[in-house]
């Protein structure tokens, strides 16, 4: 169902500039599920990615802890998060799988841990 909800989600990307549509799901440990879409913008750097969209929405309903998020991008081969992507999930699930599935319907799976290796953790741990 992460996997639908990506799916379903990518048809509402706003992608009118690179055309590279995509859709992601977070899943809380509660079970919710929030799908999130790429919102590009006509200043280009100011687009945000599918999977940060749907971060932003869980942590708006108060979903603060994510265990997994899956990610439906267009193409043959599956896509995955951006590096700044990773750090962002890194923040809100630092054990959770990231999944994503190409058009063939393969899909992979992988620890954040093992995307993001040696993650930024703030400069507060970082002094101890
Ligand atoms: N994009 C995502 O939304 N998620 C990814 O994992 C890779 C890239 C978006 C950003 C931009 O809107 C478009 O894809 C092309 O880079």
């Amino acid at each position: 169902s992460l996997f639908r909800a990506a799916q379903e989600a990518r048809g509402r990307a706003y992608a009118p500039y690179s055309r590279f549509m995509v859709g992601a799901a977070v899943l809380a440990d509660d079970g919710r599920i929030f799908p999130g879409v790429n919102v590009e913008n006509a200043s280009y750097p100011l687009s945000v990615c599918a999977e940060r969209s749907a971060v932003q929405r869980a942590v708006s309903d108060g979903a603060q802890k994510l265990v997994a998020v899956a990610v439906r991008g267009p193409g043959e081969s599956p896509t995955w998060p951006c590096g700044g992507c990773r750090q962002v999930l890194y923040e809100f699930g630092p054990e959770m799988i990231v999944t994503s599935v190409g058009d063939s319907g393969n899909r992979e799976e992988r620890p954040l841990a093992d995307l993001l290796p040696d993650a930024f953790r703030g400069p507060a741990t970082a002094a101890t």
